[in-house]
């Protein structure tokens, strides 16, 4: 039997149904709250409510806990590889080697685009950021595989579509990445791994023979896992709610990218090392810009830091940073901004304003360091952070669809002016 909340309004007492999940978390269902009480409920950035159920992954903000489908992130960020958690993320359990080694070899083979959106590529000017170039490059699918517009289209048709999703966005973002510098594009190479061919198409230039370091191509391996999902995030919440109006599922995963592109979501890690070259030009001066972090009047926030769901530290702050130290030594890299970093991160978490407001650092507070060292520019960051969420993306967008959620609408509460006569030109 669920347990009831009551809400007592205008003399009157409602019963509501709560809901409990498979941890205990419980939420008062108020899918019937309007039509017994005409009352709805004002939650502005959603701090407080939950817009679906899901088995995909949960999060324990105040344990700083992390797990996609019930495995430890820790656990998988050791054990297994990025294509291994897609396929969990996506089918809800870990695959057998024949189911993985099917799936690896359908990505390797969908991995090539059609020439013709080379056209759209040279489209974009020099400067175009990678973000949106990708952002169109996928939404374009639509017209090279029209059928993935069908609302009714068969799970087979909807799985080649996760398939090429998979196996061509790392082809579009190192495309983005060779439109950028000028740079004549690659195409895939069927026989490396997924984050080998992500990488030669990346760096490998005519002139000159491109081996893949296979420390670098393990380092990014971890961080496309680390990224893959985090359940209601603002570019999930996109996702899922331009599929729930059943628009293509590329339109869905184009329209999450582009959320995913503001700096107080996936853009942060851009922004993050953006600081902190700020920080070294401006002499390491790491007190100056807590100041500012805490000043009301300064719109400057301490770019990697905070959560809105953690309270505790982000698990996967936790694993980049261990990764940062043990990658730049493996490659020999000395990157003064991670020394920088470390600083900031001491004192913020001793600072009075940080501690009250239980502001820790966050998947992108290190991950930027780690890109750097692989050679990855800046602007580059967040492409990285949306070819690892990707499956996390597809995930939610299938068990939307599996659940046959209905389009999502909120209401609002209308604050504007009552209702008054028009007034001619001249009478106004
Ligand atoms: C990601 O949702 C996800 O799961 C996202 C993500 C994922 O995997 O999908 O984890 C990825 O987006 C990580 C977050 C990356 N963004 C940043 O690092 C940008 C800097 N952080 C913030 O802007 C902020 O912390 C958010 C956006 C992450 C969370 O904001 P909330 O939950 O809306 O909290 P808030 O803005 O209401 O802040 C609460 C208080 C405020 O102070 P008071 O008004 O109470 O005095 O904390 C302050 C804020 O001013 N605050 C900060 C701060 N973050 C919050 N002050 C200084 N520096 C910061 N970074």
């Amino acid at each position: 039997m669920s347990e009831i909340a009551k809400l007592s309004f205008d003399g009157n007492e409602y019963e509501l149904p709560v809901t409990e999940g498979t941890e205990n978390e419980k939420a008062i269902d108020i899918a019937k709250l309007r039509g017994q009480s005409g009352l709805i409920t004002l939650d502005p950035g959603f701090k407080n409510t939950g817009s679906t159920q899901s088995a995909i992954t949960f999060l324990d903000g105040e344990l700083g806990i992390l797990r996609y489908r019930g495995y430890n992130i820790e656990d998988l960020a050791e054990k297994s590889n990025f294509l291994e958690v897609s396929y969990l993320l996506i089918y809800g359990e870990l695959p057998t080697q024949e189911q993985y080694d099917t799936f690896a070899k359908e990505i390797t083979y969908h991995t090539l685009v059609h020439e013709d959106i080379k056209k759209i590529l040279d489209g974009f000017p020099s400067v175009a950021h990678p973000m949106g170039v990708l952002s169109s490059l996928i939404c374009s699918l639509t017209a090279f595989y029209p059928t993935s517009l069908d609302p009714n289209r068969t799970d087979d048709e909807i799985m080649l579509s996760i398939v090429r999703l998979m196996a061509k966005l790392p082809t579009f973002a190192a495309w983005a990445y060779k439109n950028k510098m000028g740079h004549p594009v690659n195409y895939p190479d069927n026989n490396l791994d997924y984050c080998s061919n992500f990488l030669k198409m990346m760096f490998a230039l005519p002139a000159e023979k491109y081996e893949v370091d296979p420390v670098i191509a393990k380092a990014l391996d971890k961080l496309l896992i680390l990224h893959a999902d985090h359940e209601q995030n603002c570019s999930t919440s996109t996702v899922r709610i331009v599929g729930s109006s059943q628009a293509s599922i590329y339109a869905s995963i184009s329209a999450g990218i582009n959320a995913l592109w503001g700096p107080l979501h996936g853009g942060a890690n851009q922004s993050v090392i953006e600081m902190l070259e700020a920080i070294k030009e401006d002499g390491g001066d790491t007190k100056r810009y807590l100041d500012k972090a805490k000043d009301k009047n300064d719109p400057f926030r301490l770019m990697g830091f905070g959560h809105r769901v953690y309270k505790n530290f982000d698990p996967r702050a936790k694993i980049i940073k261990k990764a940062a130290d043990e990658v730049l030594a493996k490659l020999g890299v000395n990157d003064p901004v991670l020394e920088i970093a470390k600083e900031l991160e001491e004192a913020a978490l001793n600072d009075q304003y940080f501690v009250d407001r239980k502001l820790y650092p966050n998947v992108d507070f290190y991950s930027g360091i780690i890109y750097r060292a692989l050679g990855i520019p800046t602007d580059m960051f967040t492409v990285m952070f949306a070819l690892g969420r990707l499956p996390g993306w597809i995930a939610q967008w299938k068990e939307m669809r599996e659940n046959n959620e209905p389009i999502g609408r909120p209401r609002q509460v209308y604050t504007g002016a009552n209702e008054r006569g028009y007034k001619e030109m001249g009478n106004r």
